[in-house]
């Protein structure tokens, strides 16, 4: 076979559909350990539904979840608690199958306790040099078998694979917010990844109830790449006076059937990680042009106004509860 039908054979092997025994309902039983780092927005609902599974399946040993700091590692622990709280209110968990859900995560600050996992998944800040650098040290701590995963949005899965010594056994793995709800995962391939890990890992995901969808490490993959645009057009509508917040995220949903807004998901999402993902992209691919920065974005981030998290961005915010629109639509004149 030429090199370019093999390439060509791996590509279709990359995008086939996901593959039945990803959806069975006898889990694969590929890794007893799962580590998770990180426990904030993303990985405190990654650790959750990885314990789910090990509760309910049978799936893991254990989970460790695992923070470097106790503040951080405490807020993981209440931001689990309180989703299983609401799962509990709605009946759609036991009490006691939410005992069952807590005690299969351990959660500690000391990162030996992931020397020995199966599949790690990392879910930190999204900073590169970070990220490089943890990777670097996991890979001389963790066991040869250890298979690592990034849920980064927008950063590329190939450099951190680099920077881990392992990139044979590194992909990506990218949840979306809120974790316990949104059944999708994209699992992303680089030119490194081994077919048995990738296979392993899109597996992993149907294992834990989620829906797998197969991607190659480009930026922002498949959702985000769309998403990511799409917001910032939004945005852009609104700094141009166009329409006002309000006109434009109810025309999202009720004339194309989305269950939120984009003005409404950027607030959701976080304002500074709308606008860190951008910049990144813009830096890198400065010839793509759907990649723009709009202004207002910049200067709501340079005054804290990040949306959900603190309370005002497109909106006002009373904790979860989303309020009023911010006063931008003053300036919007239909006459
Ligand atoms: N844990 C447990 N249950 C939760 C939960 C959590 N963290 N968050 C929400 N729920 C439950 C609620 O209790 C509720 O349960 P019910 O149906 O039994 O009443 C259900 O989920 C729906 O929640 P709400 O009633 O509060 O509100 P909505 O019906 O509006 O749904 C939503 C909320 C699921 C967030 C919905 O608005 C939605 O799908 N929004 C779009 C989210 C989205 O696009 N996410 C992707 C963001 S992009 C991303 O993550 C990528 C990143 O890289 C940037």
């Amino acid at each position: 076979m030429s090199s370019l039908s093999r390439s060509a054979a791996a590509c279709q092997r990359i995008l086939r559909p996901a593959t039945a025994r990803a959806f069975s309902s006898t889990p694969s039983l590929n890794f007893d350990k799962v580590g998770i780092i990180g426990l904030g927005l993303m990985g405190h609902g990654i650790a959750q539904t990885a314990a789910t599974a090990a509760a309910t399946k049978n799936l893991h040993s254990s989970v460790v979840a695992y923070e470097s700091d106790k503040i951080f590692l405490d807020k993981g622990r209440d931001r689990i608690q309180s989703s299983i709280d609401k799962l509990v209110k709605k009946d759609k968990m036991t009490w006691s199958q939410a005992d069952d859900v807590l005690n299969k995560i351990v959660f500690t600050t000391d990162r030996s306790a992931l020397s020995d996992a199966d599949f790690i998944v990392e879910a930190i800040i999204e900073n590169m040099d970070l990220k490089k650098n943890l990777y670097s040290s996991l890979g001389k701590e963790c066991k040869a078998g250890t298979i690592f995963a990034s849920n980064t949005s927008s950063l590329s899965i190939t450099e951190m694979a680099l920077a881990s010594g392992r990139p044979e056994k590194f992909v990506g793995v990218h949840f979306f917010n809120p974790v316990q709800i949104m059944k999708l995962v994209e699992v992303i391939r680089t030119e490194y990844t081994s077919m048995e890990v990738f296979d392993k890992t899109v597996a992993w995901v149907g294992d834990v109830g989620k829906v797998p969808v197969k991607c190659r490490d480009t930026p922002g993959f498949i959702v985000n790449r769309l998403l990511v645009p799409n917001l910032m057009q939004a945005i852009l509508l609104l700094e141009r006076g166009d329409a006002t917040t309000h006109d434009i995220d109810i025309s999202m949903q009720l004339g194309a059937g989305h269950p939120m807004g984009p003005l409404h998901l950027a607030d959701y999402v976080g304002l500074d990680t709308c606008l860190y993902i951008m910049e990144g992209w813009v830096k890198d691919f400065p010839g793509e042009g759907a990649f723009v920065v709009p202004e207002i974005l910049k200067q709501k981030v340079a005054r804290g106004e990040l949306g959900r998290k603190s309370g005002k961005g497109f909106y006002y915010w009373d904790g979860e509860k989303r309020e009023d629109p911010v006063g931008m639509d003053e300036g919007v004149n239909m006459e």
